[in-house]
């Protein structure tokens, strides 16, 4: 039967990490894979993280199953720091998934199952992975303008008038926030106005919202997603811990689904239960086990808050420095955008030549749209970064 088949074409973010580590270069540089790094290039165990996963370690007496849901615990404390008081409990229900990703397929199969087919818009550009995610789920992704490469900002009248082709009954795919590829985010008043736009054309907001604590902070971050599910009669998100609890690899996260109704939000949630029935089964339970317990504890918590906050902060401060020493390289203000988008990304406007260039004769990896991993800048080493991609920008 295999024979049958052809090559599945590669994931360019995964392919990528994986050329860097084969790369024997001692100066290389990576800006690839959206994984946070500290001013050494590690990507570490948060303390909060490793003083909870010791305490579970210590604690846990069984490894017998939890249930659908997985981590009830877990799941309310997901919907405190995501959702706060937007909604009533009552018309709120989380599941844990595996990881954003499995949030979002999921919720995906979910709604799809609600309306067989139904169109998702997608900003243009988005993560690589929505399309084959959400198309492989049954949905019928279609783009709607986002970036202006010129100004770094939103595209938001042709965004807005691109949406106005939508109809009811079709779902619109946002970014919380910390827009991935290009760290343009929406104002509030634009999301005031995208919560007016699903109201008045009847559709469902698609949340994904994978760097929580990135942007501006945890409140700030939260704020549009919040303003959206207080106006809307539905709506779902798909939350990531990879990011902001640095549990990459245990999968953790949380698929949230707001309802009009206690008993339609029950109804929903009890089909999203079935698909991962029907999927995986149940959850895995130890990443989200150690964030509940990092949540739980106020002590851990309000560590947890202060290693997320500095995490922020390096990566604001990277950003200014970056941009300042490409205007120096560059003499110009082409790069100035860079200082003011928010979160891990940003696109530096390269040809995928010119990133060719970039990594075959410098070493420095980027993905092939020239987003770059802010993390992943070297702090010391900004202005010969910057130099290089001058001498390759036309
Ligand atoms: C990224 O965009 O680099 C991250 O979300 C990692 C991934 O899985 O692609």
């Amino acid at each position: 039967m295999f024979e049958t088949m052809k090559p599945a074409p590669a994931d360019k973010i995964l392919a990528l990490m994986a050329q860097f580590r084969e790369d024997s270069r001692t100066n290389k540089v990576d800006l690839g894979v959206g994984v946070y790094k500290d001013k050494n290039g590690d990507t570490t165990v948060m303390r909060s993280i490793r003083a909870a996963e010791q305490r579970l370690f210590n604690d846990q007496t069984t490894k017998s199953y939890v249930g659908l849901q997985g981590d009830k615990e877990f799941c309310a404390l997901m919907g405190d720091i995501v959702m706060g008081d937007a909604v009533p409990a009552g018309r709120l229900r989380v599941c844990q998934a595996p990881g954003g990703s499995g949030a979002l397929s999921i919720l995906a199969v979910m709604v799809n199952r609600a309306r067989p087919g139904a169109t998702i818009w997608l900003s243009d550009p988005s993560w690589p992975n929505h399309i084959p995610l959400l198309g492989g789920a049954g949905l019928n992704p279609q783009s709607y303008p986002y970036y202006d490469s010129a100004t770094g900002l939103v595209l938001f009248d042709a965004m807005i008038e691109t949406l106005g082709k939508a109809e009811a009954g079709d779902i619109l795919l946002l970014h919380g926030c910390c827009h991935n590829p290009t760290g343009a985010d929406l104002t509030i008043g634009q999301w005031q106005a995208i919560s007016d736009l699903c109201n008045e054309k009847g559709l469902l907001p698609f949340v994904d919202f994978a760097y929580l604590g990135f942007g501006d902070g945890l409140q700030e971050d939260a704020a549009g997603l919040r303003l959206l599910a207080a106006s809307v009669p539905e709506m779902v998100v798909a939350a990531s811990c990879s990011k902001n609890f640095a549990v990459y690899r245990e999968r953790v996260g949380a698929a949230m689904l707001v309802g009009a109704n206690s008993e339609e939000a029950d109804t929903a949630f009890s089909q999203l239960l079935s698909v991962t029935r029907s999927i995986y089964s149940m959850p895995p339970d130890h990443g989200a086990a150690i964030v509940r317990i990092a949540l739980q504890d106020p002590e851990l918590k309000a560590d947890w808050m202060a290693e997320l906050e500095s995490m922020r902060t390096r990566m604001v401060g990277l950003r200014q420095d970056f941009a300042a020493a490409l205007r120096k390289a560059s003499n110009s203000s082409r790069f100035d955008f860079i200082a003011n988008q928010k979160g891990m990304f940003s696109r530096l406007g390269l040809s995928p030549d010119q990133v060719g260039t970039l990594r075959n004769e410098h070493g420095i990896y980027m993905i092939g749209d020239s987003r770059i991993n802010i993390a992943g800048l070297p702090g010391d080493g900004l202005d010969d970064l910057a130099r290089a991609i001058v001498s390759v920008a036309s």
